[in-house]
């Protein structure tokens, strides 16, 4: 349904989202990074300002021509996981809300050479991975600041195992984040200008909203969720 949200129901609200995706330095001129355009991270942050909210986007390596300039938004630009976790923490701490819109790398190099990987005769060397941080977990976890309203965002297919809102809702569950937008992905879902489809789940796995179409329509669907809790939790 094309329902024009309130026009200021994040008025007086500060929200923190991060966007785009990280990357992980294995030498001076390479990394291990991820697709992720930053589009749905940068559409949450425009429809949060045109609600009426004071927004730090944290911009993982997201294009110039992307990254809005808008007096409500204030732009950190980060590369790496470590980064993002630290930018994110930061401004959390004040933040009524934080939406972890970026593709963070699960993994990252567990060292980084300070000169070019050369390529040599005997081939190549394996690459070392650590796990990074779970940064969601971290701030549903922590709780910078009391009734914070923490939000994820999972992309999943179906397999085997379950279907995509079986995934979603395993995943809700562990990581204890008050909202999680789950997003189908497939070979025509999820990725470029197609239409989104998203389920919007609680930290129960019960679905608490649905947005479809335009990433600018499934943002104004995530802060419809949002502003419904911060309602709640205010009332
Ligand atoms: N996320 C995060 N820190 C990580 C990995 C993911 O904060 N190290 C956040 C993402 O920003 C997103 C949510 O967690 O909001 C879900 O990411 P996803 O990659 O789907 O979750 P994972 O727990 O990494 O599970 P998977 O094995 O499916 O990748
Ligand atoms: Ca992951």
């Amino acid at each position: 349904a094309l329902v024009s949200p309130a026009l200021d129901d994040l008025a007086g609200r500060s929200v923190v989202v991060s966007a785009g995706g990280t990357r992980e330095p294995i030498d001076p001129v390479r990394f291990l990074g991820n697709r992720s355009s930053g589009r749905q991270g940068v559409d949450l942050a425009l429809a949060a300002a045109r609600r009426g909210a004071t927004v730090t986007l944290v911009a993982a390596n997201v294009d110039d021509g992307l990254v809005p300039d808008h007096p409500a938004i204030a732009v950190r630009r980060v590369e790496t996981t470590l980064e993002l976790r630290d930018a994110v923490r930061d401004a959390g701490a004040a933040a009524d809300v934080v939406v972890m819109a970026a593709a963070v790398a699960d993994f990252r190099p567990a060292t980084t050479t300070t000169h070019k990987i050369k390529k040599t005769s005997s081939g190549p060397a394996p690459i070392e991975l650590e796990t990074n941080p779970d940064i969601l977990a971290e701030l549903a976890a922590d709780r910078l600041r009391g009734g914070q309203v923490v939000v994820g965002f999972a992309a999943e297919t179906g397999d085997a195992t379950g279907d995509v809102l079986a995934h979603g809702r395993e995943k809700a569950r562990r990581k204890g984040a008050d909202l999680l937008a789950v997003n189908e992905v497939g070979a025509d879902r999820g990725f470029g200008d197609v239409p989104n489809e998203v389920t919007i789940l609680d930290a129960d796995g019960s679905v608490v909203g649905r947005g479809s179409g335009t990433k600018s329509q499934v943002a104004d669907a995530v802060w419809d969720a949002v502003a419904a809790r911060l309602r709640a939790a205010t009332t």
